[in-house]
C-alpha cells in the first residue's frame, strides 16, 4: 500500500534522511522507532506530504504523492508532533474547523465530530476552550482531527509524549480499534514498549537511516545480542569502567551499571565476573534481561534509546 524509495533530505549541510527505503501493506501497523533526532518527523512529513524530499519516492496505493497529491489527501490523516489546535476556540469548534480543512460535508462532519468526542471521552468538555485543556486532553483532540474524514491511512507522530498515563491508555485503545477496523498506521516513537506493544512491524530509525527492520521476533531472532547482564557496582571509577570495556567491546555503562550484551549467557557469564572481580570492581547486584528493543537499539548504535 505504501512504498517508500531511498528517500533523501537534507537541512542546510546536515543529512537528516540519508536513503530510507521500506513498504507497508494494507492494514498493517508499521512502527519507526528511534532516538531524539533520528528523523521520525522528517520521514513523516515527506511521506504525509507535508515536506518535500530531496531525492526518493513515496507511493501511495499506487500514487506517486507529490505528482498526485489530491488522491492522497483524501485517503490519510496527519496527527503532528506538535499540536495544532485553536487554544482560543473549544475542541467543538476545533474539529469543525478541521473538518472544513479535510472538506468533509457539513451535514456528516456534526455526526462525526460528535462520535470522535465520544470515542476520545471529551463530550462533557467540547464547549471549553482548548487553552483550558490538560497536554493529555490536547493530544486525544489531535488525534481526532485527523480521524475526521475517515482516513485509510493514519500517519501519527509521537502521539503519547508528555501525557497523563490515562490519556495514553485510551490513546492506546483507541489506535488499537482503528487498526483492528482495517486502518493502516504508521506510529513514530521513541518508547519501545510503544512499539512493542502497538506495531507489527517495526523500523529502527537511527540518524537518517533505517538500521534494522521486521516483526519484534524477526528483530530478536536477528538481533545480534541475545541476552543481557545487567552488572550493578557499589561504585564505579572511570579508571576501572575503562578496564572493562577494553576486554569487552559488547558493552555500555550507565552510571554505576555496565550491560554486557551475550549470544550465549553461559559462555559469557563467567568471564564477565572473573573480568569484574580483575578491574577491582566490587559486584552488588547481577541481573539478566531477555532481549527486547532496548537492547537491540543498544547493540546496534551503543546509545540508549533516551540517552
Ligand atoms: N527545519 C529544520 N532545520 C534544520 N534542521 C532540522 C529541521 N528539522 C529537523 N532538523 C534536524 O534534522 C534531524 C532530524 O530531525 P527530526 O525532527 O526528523 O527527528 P525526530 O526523529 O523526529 O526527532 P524527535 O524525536 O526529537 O522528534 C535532527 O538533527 C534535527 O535537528
Ligand atoms: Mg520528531
Amino acid at each position: 500500500m505504501i512504498g517508500i524509495k531511498d528517500l533523501k533530505k537534507s537541512y542546510g549541510r546536515h543529512e537528516a534522511l540519508k536513503g530510507i527505503s521500506f513498504s507497508i501493506k494494507e492494514g498493517e501497523f508499521y512502527g519507526l522507532l528511534g532516538p531524539n533526532g533520528a528523523g521520525k518527523t522528517t520521514a513523516i512529513s515527506i511521506m504525509s506530504s507535508i515536506l518535500k524530499p530531496d531525492s526518493g519516492e513515496v507511493l501511495i496505493n499506487g500514487n506517486n504523492i507529490y505528482s498526485n497529491p489530491g488522491e492522497t489527501k483524501k485517503i490519510i490523516g496527519v496527527v503532528p508532533q506538535e499540536i495544532a489546535l485553536y487554544n482560543e476556540l473549544s475542541a467543538n469548534e476545533n474539529l469543525m474547523f478541521w473538518g472544513g480543512m479535510y472538506s468533509v460535508p457539513e451535514r456528516e462532519l456534526k455526526d462525526r465530530k460528535n462520535e470522535l468526542l465520544d470515542l476520545f471521552g471529551l463530550t462533557d468538555r467540547k464547549n471549553d476552550k482548548v487553552a483550558n485543556y490538560s497536554g493529555g486532553m490536547k493530544r486525544r483532540i489531535n488525534i481526532a482531527a485527523a480521524l475526521l474524514h475517515r482516513p485509510r491511512v493514519l500517519f501519527m507522530d509521537e502521539p503519547t509524549v508528555g501525557i497523563d498515563p490515562q490519556s495514553r491508555n485510551l490513546i492506546f485503545e483507541v489506535t488499537e480499534k482503528l487498526h483492528h477496523d482495517g486502518m493502516t498506521i504508521i506510529y513514530t516513537t521513541h518508547y519501545m514498549e510503544e512499539a512493542e506493544r502497538l506495531c507489527n512491524r517495526i523500523g529502527i530509525i537511527d540518524k537518517g537511516q533505517i538500521i534494522a527492520e521486521g516483526t519484534l521476533e524477526e528483530l530478536k531472532k536477528n538481533s545480534p545480542a541475545k541476552e543481557t547482564i545487567v552488572v550493578t557496582f557499589n561504585n564505579l571509577d572511570d579508571q576501572v569502567a575503562q578496564r572493562l570495556f577494553s576486554s569487552r567491546k559488547n558493552s555500555k555503562r550507565s552510571g554505576n551499571t555496565i550491560y554486557f550484551y551475550t549470544s550465549d549467557l553461559k559462555k559469557d557469564l563467567p568471564p564477565v565476573i572473573t573480568q569484574c572481580q580483575e578491574a577491582g570492581a566490587e559486584i552488588n547486584q547481577i541481573e539478566f534481561q531477555k532481549v527486547n528493543l532496548e537492547t537491540i537499539f543498544l547493540s546496534l548504535t551503543g546509545k540508549q534509546l533516551r540517552d
